[in-house]
């Protein structure tokens, strides 16, 4: 019987393309940048499996040069760059990574939240440049991180590994999520409060909601007018949520006094972006889950993800399960 040929649009970690390459044709972008669009649309066609990125576009626009494909894996937890309804329709499953990039995801939250409030990075940056000539009273004077109030928007799996570590500082932890619960609070000790309030009372605000249409620019200028002048934004779930030039205004009229993003609108942010260009705004290149342990994790998650839909045995990490009930499956 003929092997199926997958598409990989991206160099992956060595243990899960050979899982992949037991079993297939490998199809693979070999190049240090996504899969350009028409490139991806062209060899697609030839798909029966499609490992993705979350720099690939997964649209009706490619389903439809895509006659062969039964399964479409992304190497990502989150999948806002998948049109999950239209591959439903069609009766693909769609694969994700959860569970195994939380605490490394959490890490870096943390990492940045005590960054923004140490100011870290303008600190380096000043011994690099020589310009630390003597200890001064008043250098670098930032927010202590223990006792201070963390806000958690969104307390799925990486907000509530994010409440877990601030409980070691310290911290009090409020959150705001679609669903409340009682049962993380309980163990954790953390208080659901409004929307509203969690903006009032954080010291630090750290998104963690996945990007939708409800979430798109969740945080924009009335919202950051409502939080504290001393408070600390950031952002390590998609760029999206936040409205980039309304964030640029509020930390350069000192409406907040920081922020520190994993993930921007646009992704990657051009060098010339306005909020490259103030002190008090940090970002880093999409590396939450970028840990060596963990991104080989995703990379075989993902490559088992895609071998069961090749196999039509069901995804073991599905975004859409329902597809095995649609009439088109
Ligand atoms: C994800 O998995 O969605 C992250 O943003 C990248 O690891």
């Amino acid at each position: 019987m003929a092997r199926p040929n997958v598409l990989v649009t991206r160099r992956i970690h060595p243990d899960a393309l050979h899982m992949l390459q037991s079993v297939a044709e490998v199809d693979l972008w070999t190049e240090d940048r996504p899969i350009p669009r028409d490139e991806l649309l062209r060899r697609v066609a030839r798909a029966d499996g499609l490992y993705t990125m979350l720099t690939d576009r997964v649209d009706e626009e490619l389903l439809e040069q895509a006659p062969r494909l039964r399964v479409v894996s992304n190497m990502a937890v989150g999948y806002d760059n998948i049109d999950v309804a239209a591959c439903t329709r069609r009766g693909i499953p769609v694969g994700h990574t959860p569970g195994v990039l939380t605490d490394t995801t959490a890490d870096l939250a943390f990492a940045l939240i005590l960054a923004a409030a140490r100011r870290l990075v303008e600190a380096v940056d000043y011994v690099r440049a020589g310009k630390w000539t003597t200890w001064s009273p008043d250098l670098f004077l930032g927010y202590d991180v223990y006792g201070s109030t963390l806000g958690i928007l969104g307390l799925g799996r990486i907000g509530t590994a994010v409440a877990r570590r601030a409980t070691g500082f310290g911290m009090r932890v409020l959150y705001h999520s679609r669903t409340r619960h009682e049962e993380v609070e309980a163990a954790l000790g953390i208080t659901y409060v409004d929307f509203d309030t969690l903006l009032g009372e954080s010291d630090i605000l750290s998104i963690h909601t996945p990007l939708t249409e409800e979430t798109y620019h969740l945080i924009g200028a009335a919202e950051l007018s409502r939080m504290k002048s001393t408070a600390i934004l950031v952002n390590t779930a998609r760029g999206g949520v936040v409205d980039p030039m309304a964030l640029y205004q509020a930390l350069k009229n000192g409406t907040i006094a920081y922020a520190a993003l994993d993930v921007t609108e646009p992704e990657p942010i051009p060098a010339d972006h306005p909020l490259l260009s103030l002190p008090n705004c940090i970002v880093v290149p999409h590396i939450g889950s970028a840990s060596h342990a963990t991104r080989r994790r995703m990379a075989i998650m993902a490559a088992e993800n895609l071998l069961a839909g090749l196999e039509g045995r069901q995804l073991p990490y599905c975004v859409n399960p329902e597809v095995y009930t649609h009439p088109s499956h």
